[in-house]
């Protein structure tokens, strides 16, 4: 591994958050506007003169009281991301800052109809990204690869478009589609054709799904979508017999302990579902969702669901692994990385206090 993170545990023993902040890290549910920091924004919107809410200090503009306010803010950014290398500036941040809590391989949303919305081409959004990459690959060790995210508040007919615009351009680094955008009043089921599109192409797909609506959304993205992972899916445990689906087919969860908690849970990390979904037997890896916008970050998430919910070191263990699982992948790589990761994640869990 490149880079200090490691030094200052490298002699001695460590506690728990160091521990979790060294371990090897996949990463399958970030986005990328959510994990622009405030004062990029800032930067970007006074380049291209992009009006933004009023601020005392650029961390300001991210505190909202609802997902709908977040939402708003998100695409307010969005509005400032412009030329090829404002999104290679995008990428470049986001994954010198996961480097540096070992996150080593990330599978990143991100919206192209949102850029598109701004003028941008789907073409400049995911070259500059790409340009991004490969130098935060150079430079950090960190390989990513892309998801374009339907936004669900938005139509069934513009998610095809957004498919076709990705099939009129491909490129090897985007993998797949997700969905995103509130859920509640946005379900699944609409975007089938988009989905069913992408999905004869070729392309991976994963959906937020029961992050704020009953689990039928799981079965529906399951059955329907043919989506391979389940991003947030909490409502999960009002069905036990879609979480007993879910455990028996070993379907992975990617969870957001700290944007969740927030958004939906009364800011309760010590009853969030995750605890449930874990005991239950779901096949859940952790990750950050948008790391600035909801003051966290790779490893934060992973401290604070130790410190409220009660997960011990073979839990994150087996987290790590199935993340591994659900990465997109070839299995070479995953069997490689399975070896690695556990020999690392068992050498620094030996100088755990
Ligand atoms: N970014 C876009 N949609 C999101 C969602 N539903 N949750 C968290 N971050 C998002
Ligand atoms: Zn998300």
């Amino acid at each position: 591994m490149r880079g200090g993170a490691r030094a200052f545990w490298e002699n001695g023993a460590m506690d728990m958050p160091e521990f979790l902040h060294a371990i090897p890290k996949v990463s399958l549910h970030l986005h990328l506007m959510g994990s622009v920091q405030a004062r990029t924004v800032v930067d970007l919107a006074t380049k291209h003169g992009v009006p933004l809410p009023e601020y005392d200090e650029p961390e300001d503009l991210y505190d909202y009281p609802d997902i709908y306010k977040f939402l708003h803010m998100y695409d307010n950014s969005a509005l400032a991301v412009i030329d090829r290398e404002d999104f290679h500036r995008l990428a470049y941040e986001t994954l010198t800052d996961a480097a540096a809590h070992n996150v080593r391989y990330r599978e990143m949303f991100f919206n192209p109809t949102t850029h598109m919305a701004a003028g941008v081409s789907y073409e400049t959004a995911v070259d500059g990204l790409i340009d991004g990459m490969r130098d935060a690959q150079t430079d950090h060790g960190i390989e990513c690869r892309l998801i374009a995210a339907v936004n669900r508040m938005e139509t069934p007919e513009l998610a095809v478009t957004m498919v076709e615009t990705m099939l009129e351009h491909p490129r090897d680094e985007v993998i797949g589609i997700g969905m995103d955008y509130a859920e509640a009043e946005f379900p699944p089921e609409r975007f089938w054709k988009a989905y069913r599109m992408a999905g004869d192409a070729g392309l991976h797909l994963t959906a937020h799904s029961s992050e704020d609506a009953p689990p039928r959304n799981i079965e529906t993205c399951l059955d329907l979508l043919g989506c391979e992972r389940i991003d947030h899916g909490y409502h999960v445990v009002e069905s036990e017999a879609i979480m007993q689906r879910c455990v028996d087919e070993q379907v992975i969860f990617t969870c957001t302990p700290v944007s969740t908690a927030w958004v939906y849970f009364g800011n309760d990390l010590d009853n969030h579902p995750i605890k449930t979904m874990a005991a239950r037997g779901i096949k859940l890896m952790l990750d950050c969702d948008d790391p600035p916008m909801f003051k966290t970050d790779p490893s934060k998430d992973y401290v604070l669901a130790y410190e409220h919910m009660g997960f011990g070191v073979s839990d994150f263990r087996r987290f790590m692994l199935n993340g591994i699982d659900g990465c997109w992948v070839t299995d070479d790589t995953k069997a490689r990385w399975r070896s690695e990761f556990t020999a690392e994640f068992d050498a620094l869990a030996a100088k755990i206090d």
